[in-house]
């Protein structure tokens, strides 16, 4: 039999996906990790790294190139979010809520007119872009949402209340959903695209969170506030569709965000059981330790070739919307057990903030919270199988 060494196989990355991989890791280990723990301990929002990320490229990857996008496909931006979040978790979300949030469905449902004004400042790093869905009282029931967009002569106004808008405040673009038909449910919400400078249009100050603190979080006020009938994304009643068709292709990026913790937490603790002495030698010498270590690498290597399963058939034009809900719940859950894990490698030290791991093990957790729940992703998947 003639020997296939060295032939892809069905699992490869290709020779782009692999370069992309090599250049993200590179300007994270460059800008990303020197900063992650301060901009952590400062909740600062990393500025200085926006307009790199931009000029990599990597704030456009699902946008063509014709609207300023490096139009990747979406194993690549996986493959980007992860080895973000490797270094900075937070990093990791405001880049994905920029792409798939954000700038993908103004490519995706916008008008040449819609394209042409708001894509090309989200790829350059010019704007930044968020999404807003979530409401004090509508987090896993968006249809029940409260936010009202009223027709009045050739625009609508916009009245609500959003929180946990990620990017919020530094944001100039934001996909912001309202009722068109407040009698309804789902079939009574519309989209729109806001600009930041919009008259009655505030914002809170951040919220003191457990993680991702660099990545800052925000309430949303609309008061009045006048929205041109030509901002309307898509149809009017079609805001949440559009919602949940983004939120499919979010939750490939927040699994991926989850698959870059996990990765985290297994170089901290392979790093640290190899260096720590007990009992006259390497923790790594103990079965109880490199059980745990097995452990870590399997979630990790699961988790990662489920997600990018799900970016590969969202780049195939494929329903993904059981296969991201499975790659997101995984991810995350993986993440979560392999912080827990890495803080447990680290004994005493992993609780103190001399180690990384306390911090993965915080922003670990809102990957199994935030673009759907675990539970929520449960519900898709079993919804899914009986359907
Ligand atoms: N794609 C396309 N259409 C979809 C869809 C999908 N993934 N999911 C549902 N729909 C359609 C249904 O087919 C149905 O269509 P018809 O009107 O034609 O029948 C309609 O939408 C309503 O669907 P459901 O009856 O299933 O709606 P529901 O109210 O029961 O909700 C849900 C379903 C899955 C629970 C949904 O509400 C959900 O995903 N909730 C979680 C919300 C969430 O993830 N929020 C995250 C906020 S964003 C965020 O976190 C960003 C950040 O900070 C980083």
């Amino acid at each position: 039999m003639p020997s296939t060494a060295g032939t892809p196989h069905a699992f490869a990355l290709t020779e782009e996906q692999q370069l992309i991989r090599r250049t993200v890791r590179d300007f994270a280990e460059k800008h990303v990790r020197p900063i992650a723990s301060e901009i952590d301990e400062e909740k600062r929002f990393p500025t200085e790294n926006i307009k790199r990320l931009a000029d990599l490229g990597l704030m456009g990857m699902l946008v063509p190139e014709e609207y300023g996008g490096s139009g990747a496909d979406i194993v690549s931006y996986a493959i980007t979010i992860e080895e973000l979040s490797r270094a900075c978790a937070s990093h990791g979300v405001i880049t994905s809520v920029n792409n798939s949030l954000c700038a993908w469905p103004i490519y995706n449902w916008g008008t040449e007119e819609q394209r042409e004004t708001f894509l090309e400042p989200l790829c350059t790093g010019e704007g930044l872009g968020a999404y807003a869905l979530s409401e004090p009282g509508a987090g896993s029931d968006p249809a029940g949402m409260t936010s009202t967009a009223i027709k009045e002569g050739d625009a609508y106004i916009l009245n609500g209340q959003k929180n946990f808008i990620t990017n919020g405040g530094h944001a100039d673009t934001y996909i912001y959903f309202a009722k068109t038909d407040p009698d309804e449910r789902h079939r009574g919400m519309s989209a729109f695209i806001l600009d930041k400078d919009m008259d009655g249009f505030e914002w809170s100050e951040p919220e003191e969170k457990m993680g991702i603190r660099a990545a800052h979080s925000v309430q949303l006020f609309l008061d009045d506030v006048e929205v041109p009938e030509g901002r309307m994304l898509g149809e009017e009643g079609e805001g949440f569709k559009i919602a949940m068709q983004v939120l499919d292709g979010g939750r490939i990026g927040i699994g991926a965000q989850a698959v870059g913790i996990a990765q985290a937490c297994l170089d901290a603790s392979k790093e640290y059981a190899s260096e720590r002495e007990q009992f006259g030698q390497p923790i790594s010498n103990f079965q109880a330790i490199q059980f745990k270590i097995a452990d870590m690498a399997m979630r990790t290597e699961v988790a990662r070739n489920q997600v990018y399963k799900a970016a590969a058939m969202k780049d195939a034009g494929e329903d993904v919307t059981q296969t991201a809900s499975i790659a997101k719940l995984n991810a995350s859950e993986a993440s979560m057990e392999n912080a827990i894990q890495a803080v447990q490698i680290h004994g005493g030290n992993g609780y103190t903030t001399d180690y990384p791991v306390e911090r993965y093990m915080r922003d670990a957790k809102i990957t199994e919270i935030y673009e759907g729940t675990s539970e929520i992703q449960r519900l898709v998947i079993s919804r899914e199988e009986f359907n």
